[in-house]
């Protein structure tokens, strides 16, 4: 059974995994939902407006009172900057197993923090949550987004043909992966990599 726990606090060697707040809204807009470079990777076409992006943020705090809600900014230890969010969903009862699916400013790719930030959300999920399997898809045109799923272990397992059509009407194929609880215990054992922090 799943353990729900919300969207504690989660902490990394440079990374704080914490909940959105309000006046985040200004800095997710400018950072990555007001560009296609990022959002041309997801599914929602880019933010026109900060008064979208302030909808979509407080859509996600009034959230945060369901135990099952599991958002994250994504904040830089050292600057405090926000840059990017990560969340696990569609927990699906009959299965436990549920998604996940993140996204990073442009200026901050390449250096590790997607890697780093999906790592603590896959331990989070198997050794907090007690997820059975994460899944995720990526288009095929993104390869970063296969390349952090490979380094935390998760395995392609096939591609879905046209599997979304994204906002400016291309169908894409994706990139369907997933890693299953037991194999990353077997594969990690007994060593955290993360601390998670009640709020
Ligand atoms: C996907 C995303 C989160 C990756 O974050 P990131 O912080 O740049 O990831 P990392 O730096 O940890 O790792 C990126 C890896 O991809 C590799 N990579 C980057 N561009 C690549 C490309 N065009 N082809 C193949 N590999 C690529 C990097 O070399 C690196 O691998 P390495 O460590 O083995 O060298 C970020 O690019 C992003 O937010 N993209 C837009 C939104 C998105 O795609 N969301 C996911 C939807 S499924």
């Amino acid at each position: 059974m799943i353990h729900y726990t919300g969207t504690p606090k989660i902490e990394t060697d440079r990374l704080i995994l914490r909940k959105f707040e309000i006046n985040d809204a200004q800095s997710v807009f400018d950072h990555w939902l007001s560009d296609e470079r990022v959002t041309d990777n997801r599914i929602n076409a880019a933010h026109k407006s900060v008064s979208e992006t302030m909808e979509r943020v407080h859509k996600i705090v009034n959230q945060y009172e369901s135990e099952d809600f599991c958002y994250w900014a994504i904040e830089l230890k050292d600057t405090g900057e926000l840059i990017g969010e990560i969340d696990l969903y569609d927990f699906d009862s009959a299965t436990d197993n549920c998604e996940v699916s993140y996204s990073l400013g442009y200026k901050w790719w390449n250096q590790g923090y997607g890697t780093e930030a999906l790592r603590a959300v896959v331990e989070f999920g198997f050794r907090t949550m007690n997820i059975h399997k994460i899944t995720a898809a990526h288009n095929t045109d993104n390869p970063a987004s296969g390349r952090i799923m490979s380094k935390v272990g998760m395995e392609q397992e096939g591609i879905i043909r046209h599997m979304i059509r994204n906002s400016k009407n291309q169908y894409k194929d994706c990139a369907v992966y997933g890693i299953l609880q037991e194999d990353y215990m077997k594969h990690q054992g007994s060593s955290h990599s993360v601390i998670v922090t009640a709020d």
